[in-house]
Formats: C-alpha cells, sequence, structure tokens
C-alpha cells in the first residue's frame, strides 16, 4: 500500500467519524479539502455546495487559496468552469491558455497549472463542487482520481445528512409557527383568519405564475407572518384601521418593519423576512417603508400585496363592507400597474376565472364576462390611485 493510500484510509476513516458524531458540515468540509490538498500535493482545494435552483453558491470551503482568487468566482463563473454537460470529472489541464477562466485577474490563474473538478449530488436542488488546483501542469493517476472521488462523496454524504436533518427541523419549526399564527388570529375577531386566507391565496397565485416549490413555501409563510409586526399594537386602534387620525396610521405603518424585526433572528424565517418588511410597497413605488418600485419589490411581496387586498375587500372589514366579486374585479383592474404588479393580478384574475372556490366565492355570468372584458383590456390600463384601505 503506497503512503498516499494510507493517508487515504485515515483521512476516510476521520471523516467517516465525524459525520457519524455528528460534527459540524462545515468543519468536515473543511476536513476534507485540507487532506484533499496534502494528500496530492496540491495547491488548493475547494469544496462548494450549489443550490442549482436558484443559481447561487450556498457555501464554500477552501484550502489554500488566497483572497482574490478562484474561491471568489460566483455561480455563472463556477458552472461555466465546471459545466456539468461535460461529465462528472473536469479535467482543465492548462489553466493559463484554457478559455473556461478568462480573466487572468480576479480569478487568479496565473499562478495554476492544471484544475479539477468533479460533481456530487447532495440533495434536492444541492450539488457539491470539489475543484483541486495544482501549481503545474499534471495529469492525475487512476489512484489519485478514486481518492479524490471518495473523499468528494464522503463530503456529499456528510452534507446530504446535514440537510436532511436541517430540512426536518426547518419542517418542524414551520409548523411551529404556523401554529402560533392560528393561535395568533383566532383571538382576533375583526381579522378571524386573514393572515391564513391572504397564505392559501398567495400560493395559488404564486403557483398559477410557475414558481418554485421552495418558493411557494417562502410566500406560504410570508402570507402566514405578513402582519406578525401589528403583535402588541393597540387593539383599539386596529378595529378603527379606516378612521385613524394621521399620528394613529404612522403607528399602524411601522407593522412591517416591526414584523421583519421580529422574523430576523429566526435563522429558518430569513426568505420571509423581505416580504414581510414590503407587503406594504405599492407598484408605482409610492407604498412603504422603503418606497420600492416595480421589480425592486420582492415578487413574492407583490403577490403578497394583491392577496392581502383581495382577502381585506373579499372578507370586508368593521370600516368597510364586504365587496362584492365584480367591484374586487373593478378595483383591482383601476389599481392595476399602481398599486398593484399587473402581472400579478393577471395570475390572480387566471385562478379566479377557472377556480374561484379557491377565493371562497362563486362568479356568475355577468362578473365571467366583466373579468374577460377587464382581462383584455388589462395591458391598456391607465391606474386610478384610491383610498388606500388596505393598511
Ligand atoms: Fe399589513
Ligand atoms: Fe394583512
Amino acid at each position: 500500500m503506497s503512503s498516499d493510500y494510507k493517508d487515504f484510509f485515515k483521512v476516510f476513516s476521520q471523516v467517516s467519524k465525524a459525520i457519524h458524531s455528528g460534527e459540524n458540515t462545515t468543519e468536515i468540509l473543511g476536513h476534507i479539502v485540507r487532506n484533499i490538498k496534502e494528500i496530492l500535493g496540491a495547491k488548493g482545494c475547494i469544496y462548494w455546495i450549489v443550490d442549482r435552483q436558484q443559481e447561487k453558491i450556498e457555501t464554500m470551503v477552501s484550502d489554500g487559496f488566497p483572497y482574490r482568487s478562484l474561491s471568489n468566482v460566483n455561480y455563472r463563473e463556477l458552472t461555466h468552469i465546471f459545466d456539468t454537460d461535460r461529465g462528472p470529472i473536469v479535467w482543465i489541464e492548462d489553466a493559463r491558455t484554457d478559455k473556461r477562466i478568462p480573466d487572468l485577474d480576479t480569478i487568479g490563474k496565473r499562478s495554476v497549472g492544471s484544475i479539477t473538478g468533479m460533481f456530487f449530488d447532495i440533495i434536492g436542488k444541492y450539488s457539491g463542487i470539489l475543484a483541486v488546483y495544482f501549481y503545474a501542469h499534471k495529469s492525475l493517476s487512476i489512484e489519485e482520481t478514486e481518492i479524490l472521488t471518495a473523499l468528494g462523496e464522503q463530503g456529499a454524504i456528510a452534507l446530504h445528512k446535514a440537510f436532511s436533518y436541517d430540512e426536518k427541523m426547518l419542517q418542524n419549526l414551520r409548523q411551529m409557527v404556523e401554529g402560533f399564527t392560528l393561535a395568533l388570529e383566532a383571538k382576533d375577531e375583526s381579522t378571524h383568519g386573514h393572515s391564513v386566507r391572504v397564505a392559501r391565496f398567495a400560493k395559488v397565485v404564486a403557483e398559477e405564475m410557475n414558481l418554485s416549490a421552495n418558493d411557494l413555501e417562502t410566500i406560504y409563510h410570508g402570507g402566514l407572518l405578513h402582519d406578525i409586526g401589528k403583535i402588541g399594537m393597540n387593539d383599539d386602534i386596529l378595529e378603527r384601521l379606516g378612521i385613524l387620525s394621521r399620528k394613529e396610521m404612522d403607528i399602524v405603518k411601522q407593522h412591517p418593519e416591526i414584523g421583519a424585526r421580529i422574523a430576523k433572528p429566526l435563522n429558518f424565517l430569513n426568505d420571509v423576512v423581505p416580504l414581510i418588511l414590503h407587503h406594504h410597497e405599492r407598484f408605482d413605488g409610492s407604498g412603504y417603508p422603503d418606497g420600492l418600485k416595480g421589480s425592486a419589490i420582492p415578487l413574492g411581496a407583490r403577490i403578497l400585496t394583491l392577496c392581502d387586498a383581495i382577502e381585506t375587500m373579499l372578507a370586508g372589514r368593521t370600516y368597510f363592507a364586504k365587496m362584492k366579486v365584480e367591484d374586487v374585479i373593478v378595483n383591482l383592474h383601476q389599481e392595476a400597474g399602481s398599486h398593484f404588479d399587473p402581472v400579478v393580478v393577471d395570475a390572480f384574475f387566471t385562478v379566479l376565472e377557472a377556480r374561484p372556490e379557491v377565493f371562497e366565492v362563486q362568479i356568475n355570468g355577468a362578473e365571467r364576462n366583466c373579468l374577460a372584458n377587464y382581462r383584455q383590456k388589462m395591458k391598456m390600463n391607465g391606474a386610478s390611485p384610491q383610498q388606500q384601505l388596505f393598511i
């Protein structure tokens, strides 16, 4: 047995032990990259975890690379260098002349001879990319390739275990949030079930827009929690939303920021925070808290803004009566482009026409015609500002 193999078995058993004792994933990956670098006498080794669905790098653990080196590539650059279509192992024999690595300054290929990259499926949308960089031009022996594959695989197993565990934890935590929201809303007679319905409506509209399963879940939780910042606000103020003084209005308008502050420390709600914060922005930039405009408003927040308004219009409040579906359609048509994103309104109209029961309403022939007419005129819509009912 060569000394390479002895080292390899030592590392392999250490990593296995670390995985089974539940050691931190970053530490396990750190252990793997350090040892690969040493065993293969490489310049450096990097293990990236990429989210293929969101097209972003989740985590990167490296050893042997200075700042402003290959460790700084973004998702696009990374998948260009290690193009999955070329097979599970990518070999770049001469990094200095290879066109896949175009930028000398930011990628630092001046000091790299050969590069090898390998792909590993971790779980769902997550993949691992393991890259080893050598000083000189080098070709890997079969043994070295085996070592690399085995250690990379081991990293993927460690990540699979950690991610499955995280997923289970996330599910439990999210169920807790759902229970918490239901309990809160059950106590509030005026908005009974508002957030749950907003969450449900928003998920259906997002589905119609072909968003990913992950986005649907984020939007659903955003719906449940969008008004969480109203906790602790005076019930008397919340019950008089339609007739508030300017000072009282300013207090109520703080609820997106308060809500975002409540959710921010909870890591598992990271994606939900921007939705809570921006659910009162308006498409034309006249909303709050930041006056964001158009596509600068997160799409999930644009969906919530619309569904928040729809639920409020259909259910009514103590300060205004339930609206008829026809009036809701007219209202949305007028507000598309000013208050609401027209694309989101269009997705809502599509679902309303096909499955009105989703929104707990029925539509008659006249309303169906009205919907068809408005959908046709939608593209030429000139929006008009209206009284802001939805706070
Ligand atoms: Fe709100
Ligand atoms: Fe709301």
